[in-house]
C-alpha cells in the first residue's frame, strides 16, 4: 500500500520538524500536523517564519517550501485522523507529577487520549506510529484500546522513535544515523513496517533503516538516551576529580575520546545536562526496572540523574563560595537560559536550577539569552514554586542586550554554549563590571588565557 495521507498528533519540538521534513522530502504525501493547542498551530501557520513556535536552524526554509503545498497545521484533529492512512503520535510524555510512579514514571495520559480518539474516529484501517518516547510495551496498551473501543477496523501499531537532537534537528532528520522501525512479525505487521520504510526511503539510505520487533524498538529509544546521558554524567563526575587533582577535564576528555572504542562525542563536561528528555527517560527506565524488581539495574541508571543534580548544585555552590560566601544583593549575569545552543527550549535547563540556588541566597540575577523570552524565564522560575512570582520578579531581570545584562555585575555565569558569547568585546565587558570580576564558565566555552589577561578571575568546569 502507498501512503498518501499522514496525520501527526502533536505539533511540538518533534512533531513539527519531523513532519515538515517528511512533507518536504515526499511531495506526493499530504501531511497534516494537528494539536489541541490553538496558539501553537497559529504560530506554525504564521507568515512571519521567525515566529514559528520552535526555533531550529534550517526549519524555516523547510516549512517555507512545504507549507500550503503538502504540509498543513490544523486544530481539526478528527478530520485529520479520518483522512489519514498513517497516524503518528508525537504528543508529550512527561514525568508523572501525581499518584503511583510520581516523579519517575512517564505520564501516558496524552497517549491514551490519542488512542481513544483514533479508535472513535477511524472508519478505515490505520497504521498508528508511536513517535513519542514510550515505556517498553506501550504498544500493547495502545493496541488494546484501539481494538476494544474501535469501530472494527484493523490497526497496526509501529514504534518509530525519534533520535533528533534539538538545535540540529533538521540536519539530524536529513541525515539520520539510523531510522528505527519496530512492528509485529505477522504478515500485516510486516506490510505496515514496509509502508513506513518506503516513506523514509525517499531520502534515507536503505541500510540505515533498521527494522526490529516492537519491544526492541521501544526499549532502544530509552537505552540510547540513557547511554548518552550516562556519558555526560561520567565526564562530569571526572570534572570534579579534575578540580581536586590539577588534571584538566578537557585534556582528559580528548585523551580518552581518541580511543576509537570510546569515541569523542558526548564527552564535554558541563554544568549538567538539561532538556525535556534525558532525565525523564532515565527516570522512566529506572521505574520500569523497579517494576520488574530489577533493583540493581534501577540503581545503576538512577545514579546518572543523581550525578547530574549534584553537578548543577555544585556549580551554584562554587559561585557562592568564590564570591566570599555571600551573594546577597550581588548582581550575577547569566549568559544563556536555553538548555543548549541553537534552541529556544528551556525545559529542565541547568540555568533554572543554578538560578534557583542563587536566588535562595538573595542574589540579583540578570539573564540574557538570544532566543529565550522574558516571559519564559519567569515561567520557568515560577514553575518551581520556591518563591512567589513577586519575589522572583524583584530579584530577576531579563535583558535583550548582553552588555546591559552584565553591566555592574560581580560575576558572569555561562549557562548555554551560544556561539555569539565568544564574539563579545570582553575588554568592554570587564570595564563595565564591579571588581574583582569573575567568570564561571559552565560550558568551558570561553578562552581562559584571554580573559585572565584582561583581568578576569576565570573558572571553568573541571580545571
Ligand atoms: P512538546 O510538548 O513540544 O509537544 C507535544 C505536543 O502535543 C504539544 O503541543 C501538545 O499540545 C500536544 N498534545 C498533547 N496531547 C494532545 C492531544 N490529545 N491531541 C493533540 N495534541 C496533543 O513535546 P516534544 O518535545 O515534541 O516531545 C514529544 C515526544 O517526543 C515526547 O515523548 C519526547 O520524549 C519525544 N522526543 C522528543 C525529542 C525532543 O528533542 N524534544 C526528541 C526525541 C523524542
Ligand atoms: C537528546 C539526544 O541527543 C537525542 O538523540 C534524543 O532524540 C533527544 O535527547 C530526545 O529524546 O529528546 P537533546 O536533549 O535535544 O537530544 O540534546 P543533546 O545534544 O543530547 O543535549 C542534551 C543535554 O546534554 C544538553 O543540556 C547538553 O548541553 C548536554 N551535553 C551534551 C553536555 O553537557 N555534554 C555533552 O558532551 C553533550
Amino acid at each position: 500500500m502507498m501512503i498518501k495521507n499522514i496525520c501527526c498528533i502533536g505539533a511540538g519540538y518533534v512533531g513539527g520538524p519531523t513532519m515538515a521534513v517528511i512533507a518536504q522530502k515526499c511531495p506526493h504525501i499530504k501531511v497534516t500536523v494537528v494539536d489541541l493547542n490553538q496558539d501553537r498551530i497559529k504560530a506554525w501557520n504564521d507568515t512571519d517564519l521567525s515566529r514559528l513556535p520552535v526555533y531550529e536552524p534550517g526549519l524555516d526554509a523547510v516549512v517555507k517550501e512545504a507549507r500550503g503545498r503538502n504540509l498543513f497545521f490544523s486544530t481539526e484533529v478528527d478530520q485529520a485522523i479520518d483522512e489519514a492512512e498513517m497516524i503518528f503520535i508525537s504528543v508529550n510524555t512527561p514525568t508523572k507529577t501525581y499518584g503511583v510512579g510520581k516523579g519517575m514514571a512517564a505520564d501516558l495520559k496524552y497517549i491514551e487520549l490519542c488512542a481513544r480518539q483514533i479508535a472513535k474516529v477511524a472508519k478505515s484501517n490505520k497504521i498508528v506510529v508511536e513517535k513519542s518516547t514510550l515505556p517498553v510495551r506501550t504498544a500493547q496498551a495502545i493496541k488494546d484500546i484501539l481494538n476494544h473501543t474501535g469501530n472494527g477496523v484493523d490497526f497496526q501499531i509501529l514504534s518509530n522513535p525519534e533520535f533528533l537532537a534539538e538545535g540540529t534537528a533538521i540536519e539530524d532528520l536529513f541525515q539520520p544515523d539510523r531510522v528505527l522501525i519496530g512492528g509485529d512479525s505477522t504478515k500485516e505487521g510486516e506490510k505496515a513496517i514496509q509502508c513506513l520504510v518506503d516513506i523514509y526511503a525517499n531520502w534515507v539510505d536503505k541500510d540505515k533503516i533498521l527494522t526490529t520487533n516492537t519491544w526492541s524498538s521501544e526499549l532502544s529509544k530509552l537505552t540510547a538516551n540513557a547511554f548518552l546521558a550516562q556519558r555526560v554524567s561520567s565526564i562530569n563526575a571526572m570534572s570534579e576529580l579534575c578540580e581536586k587533582t590539577g588534571a584538566n577535564v578537557n585534556e582528559v576528555s580528548k585523551a580518552i575520546g581518541m580511543d576509537s572504542r570510546i569515541g569523542s562525542k558526548f564527552l564535554k563536561a558541563s554544568v549538567g545536562f538539561g532538556g525535556s528528555c534525558f532525565q525523564k527517560d532515565i527516570l522512566n527506565l529506572v521505574y520500569i526496572a523497579k517494576s520488574y524488581s530489577l533493583h540493581e539495574v534501577a540503581d545503576y541508571w538512577e545514579q546518572v540523574v543523581i550525578m547530574n543534580d549534584h553537578q548543577k548544585r555544585r556549580f551554584a555552590k562554587n559561585i557562592i563560595n568564590t564570591l566570599y560566601n555571600t551573594v546577597s544583593g550581588k548582581k550575577i549575569a547569566f549568559l544563556g537560559w536555553a538548555f543548549k545552543k541553537d534552541t529556544n527550549d528551556t525545559r529542565e535547563s541547568a540555568a533554572i536550577y543554578v538560578a534557583n540556588d542563587l536566588l535562595n541566597e538573595q542574589a540579583m540575577i540578570s539573564v540574557y539569552d538570544p532566543k529565550v523570552s522574558q516571559e519564559q524565564v519567569f515561567f520557568d522560575l515560577n514553575y518551581l514554586e520556591t518563591r512567589t512570582a513577586e519575589e522572583n520578579s524583584k530579584l530577576t531581570h531579563v535583558e535583550m542586550d548582553p552588555y546591559k545584562a552584565i553591566e555592574d555585575s560581580h560575576a558572569i555565569a555561562v549557562l548555554t554554549e551560544w556561539d555569539e558569547f565568544k564574539t563579545y568585546d570582553w575588554q568592554k565587558i570587564y570595564d563595565s563590571m564591579l571588581k574583582p570580576a569573575f567568570v564561571f564558565d559552565g560550558r568551558n566555552l570561553l578562552d581562559k588565557n584571554k580573559l585572565e589577561a584582561i583581568g578576569f578571575i576565570y573558572q571553568s568546569i573541571g580545571s
